[in-house]
């Protein structure tokens, strides 16, 4: 709430009924600039200046361990373990803090810790986490600032694999804790466990990655609570996809979570449980779901109402999850608080699995729905059929799965930190070669920008090619990028948003750049992904001489250029841009108003409000549009970098109105009404909205254009320049 989203539950509440709270409470339409006012400031009580990843290197990763593992069987009174070992539970926090991700934008998942905050902390799929983390508590107090919340999630969970017996595929430290929840859309509803998200003929309305509000995937009685097999296989298939997990990861990471630990759902929820953490009285202390029944924990414990364990030997690491899987028929039963799972058709007589509390006691396996599919499912079953006879074979794929899982949105592996940092590359790190030649230096660049001047390429060319190189980058999972120059490799190079030919042409004249300075520099070589950022920088500084400033464009080489071998293309097809205001640009696929669009990138790309709104007016006045369209073009000299864009937008002397194309206005002389400009959503609501004029009106200032140009410089820059790991 407080994200203008379509549908959000806020969003137009009947005055009266509610006091609105938010401007866009009043006026949904109203765009919210919210998540990049989060760009503007640094929450973190640490300060600005605080380097994690260089505290975090710094500890001695053993030694933790061996901490997380003695909480494991410290088992506390308040939150007694199952089995005397919080292998489960732990496991079950991080999967739950990882398993937000989704491919589609980037955003969730385990970095900055997110579970820590609501929505997320307070989700009826998340119950009891609260106590896993309270049970983490004297570790992450111990190591403080050094050990991030999101980081300890993490490595708690391969540390409780590992107790059970697992061999782990490795991990990575260097998530960085967020101090403010994220504003992520995490779907229409307004009630949790409900499902408005199927849109027509989709499976599931894009990015979300869960089936129903609240939830981290699927509902484990099956879709809405039937207990239909393969209608719920097809809900796993789709929601683990868009996590970017294939049929085989996602199989392998259901054998594997469900090889540990119990559910709990010793009585109806209804009488027992209280609310949940953010619903709470402070005297809860951030805790919620509080029980009421019986000793309120350990044998009477409630979480998601379901009940029983996958194996007989819940706290080690084993084949038998398969096994039983396959060894029985399974019968439609109800767990003591009424949710419907399944136990074998001979449940009495295979009472092998322990109880969590009580030595003397035995139960049959129980499994899901959600897990039935993972034998009924013709291409699950499949792959599960193979590993029953070759467990060693599902070890090695969970193991894989489970570091995917928990380390996909940290970005390159240039982000990891640690001592157990796999040293294999991975396709889905979307990985860069290393650079077998000298790199260019300063001295080299003046003459580089000559050759680039000497090509003939148009300066909206080279703008619009280095702009389409940078602007796939996202913070949320922090991929893309110009790093790599995958510019010019498929698929981005046949994007219709990037000029295909414009593109094809710029790499080509820069790859003769290339070649001429290859042959006479001796080791020193330059990579395309350099020359095209270098190429927008010769372009900017050019246009702003036109304009009479004379400016640096700052450049930093480095770069280095990726090959298809590097590149998984289905996976790079996930960062094609539906709109790019930037570029004036907005597709079919665009599933929010064109300016929303223009938010939603601008966050990605980490921009301020200030930094969004020079680098839309600098690109129109640069006339960089998709198309080299001209719409928001407000200016008589383009490819000049003036600030024309807001002294015509703010022009009493016009009158906009729209045009017969949807999408488009018109902007006339009011007295003479001869038409001047064309516009869309984009452009004008730099004038409409009130905060973004505000900011409109700085750059309009007499005088303003100098200004405007070093803000522009600066910004254009920092696009440039986020994907640059390498140098942090
Ligand atoms: C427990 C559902 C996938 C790991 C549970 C519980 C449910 C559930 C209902 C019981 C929670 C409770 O009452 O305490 C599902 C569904 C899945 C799924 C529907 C996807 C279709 C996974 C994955 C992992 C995992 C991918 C890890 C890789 C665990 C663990 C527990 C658990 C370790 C035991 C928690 C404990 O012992 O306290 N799951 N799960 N699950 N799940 Fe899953």
């Amino acid at each position: 709430p407080g994200f203008n989203e379509p549908g959000m539950g806020r969003a137009g509440v009947p005055q009266g009924e509610a006091a609105p709270r938010s401007v866009q409470d009043w006026w949904p339409n109203v765009v919210d600039l919210s998540r990049l006012r989060q760009n503007e400031y640094n929450p973190d009580p640490n300060g600005a200046e605080f380097d994690y990843a260089g505290e975090f290197a710094k500890l001695d990763l053993k030694a933790v361990k061996a901490d997380i593992d003695a909480a494991l069987t410290d088992s506390q009174s308040w939150w007694p373990a199952d089995y005397g070992n919080y292998a489960g539970l732990f496991i079950r926090l991080a999967w739950h803090s990882a398993g937000t991700y989704r491919s589609g934008d980037g955003r969730g998942g385990s970095d900055g810790g997110q579970i820590r905050f609501e929505p997320l902390n307070s989700w009826p799929d998340n119950g009891n986490l609260d106590k896993a983390r309270r049970v983490l508590w004297p570790v992450k107090q111990k190591y403080g600032a050094s050990l991030s919340w999101s980081d300890l999630i993490i490595l708690s969970g391969n540390v409780a694999l590992e107790n059970t017996g697992l061999k782990t595929y490795g991990f990575a430290g260097g998530r960085v804790d967020a101090w403010e929840p994220e504003l992520v859309y995490w779907g229409p509803e307004a009630k949790f466990l409900t499902s408005e998200r199927n849109a027509e003929g989709e499976d599931l309305d894009n990015p979300l990655g869960a089936t129903e509000m609240g939830l981290i995937y699927v509902n484990p009685e099956g879709p809405e609570g039937n207990p239909d097999i393969l209608k719920s296989a097809q809900q796993i298939r789709t929601t683990f996809a868009r996590m970017g997990m294939d049929d085989e990861e996602t199989a392998a990471l259901i054998v594997g979570g469900h090889t540990i630990g119990k559910m709990h759902g010793a009585h109806k929820a209804a009488g027992c449980i209280g609310k949940e953490p953010a619903a709470e009285g402070v005297e809860a202390q951030g805790l919620g779901w509080k029980n009421s029944c019986g000793t309120g924990a350990g044998p009477d414990a409630i979480t998601s109402g379901l009940e029983g364990a996958w194996t007989a030997t819940p706290v080690t690491w084993s084949s038998n999850y398969l096994d039983n899987l396959y060894a029985f028929e399974w019968k439609l039963t109800t767990s003591p608080a009424g949710a419907k799972q399944w136990e074998p058709e001979n449940a009495d007589q295979v009472t092998f699995v322990p109880d969590a509390h009580d030595a003397e006691t035995f139960h049959p396996p129980v499994m899901l729905t959600t897990d039935l599919a993972l034998r009924y499912d013709p291409a699950y079953g499949e792959i599960t059929s193979r590993w029953v006879k070759n467990p060693a074979e599902m070890d090695e794929a969970f193991a894989r799965a489970w570091f995917k899982l928990t380390h996909r949105d940290m970005g390159p592996k240039m982000r990891y930190v640690g001592a157990e940092v796999p040293a294999e590359d991975l396709i889905w790190q979307d990985p860069l070669p290393r650079a077998d030649y000298a790199m260019i230096e300063a001295g080299d660049v003046a003459a580089l920008k000559d050759s680039i001047r000497q090509t003939g390429l148009s300066g909206s060319e080279l703008v619009r090619t280095a702009w389409a190189s940078a602007v796939t980058f996202r913070d949320t999972d922090m991929r893309g990028g110009a790093n790599g120059a995958r510019i010019r490799l498929a698929p981005q190079k046949d994007w219709g948003v990037n000029d295909p030919e414009t593109i094809a042409k710029v790499v080509t004249a820069l790859e003769g750049v290339q070649a001429g300075f290859n042959a006479r520099s001796g080791a020193k070589q330059v990579s395309i992904a350099d020359l095209v950022v270098l190429g927008g920088a010769v372009a900017i500084e050019d246009a702003a001489k036109a304009a009479g400033h004379s400016v640096n464009v700052p450049f930093t080489p480095g770069r280095v250029d990726a090959t298809d071998a590097h590149t998984d293309a289905a996976s790079f097809e996930l960062l094609r841009p539906a709109a790019d205001g930037f570029r004036n640009f907005y597709s079919p696929r665009a599933r929010r108003s064109p300016s929303e669009m223009l938010i939603d990138q601008a966050d990605t790309l980490t921009l301020s409000v200030p930094e969004m709104t020079v680098l839309v007016a600098g690109m129109r006045a640069l006339d960089a549009n998709a198309g080299q369209a001209k719409h928001g073009v407000f200016t008589d000299r383009p490819g000049t970098l003036s600030n024309d864009f807001f002294v015509n937008l703010l022009d009493m002397g016009n009158e906009w109105k729209p045009a017969a194309t949807e999408g488009l206005y018109e902007g006339r002389d009011r007295t003479s009404g001869a038409m001047k400009w064309t516009a869309t959503e984009v452009d004008l609501v730099f004038g409409s909205n009130s905060e973004l004029r505000a900011v409109a009106e700085v750059y309009a200032f007499e005088g303003g254009e100098d200004k405007f140009v070093a803000d522009f410089v600066t910004a254009w820059n920092k696009v440039m320049m986020l994907d640059r790991f390498d140098l942090r």
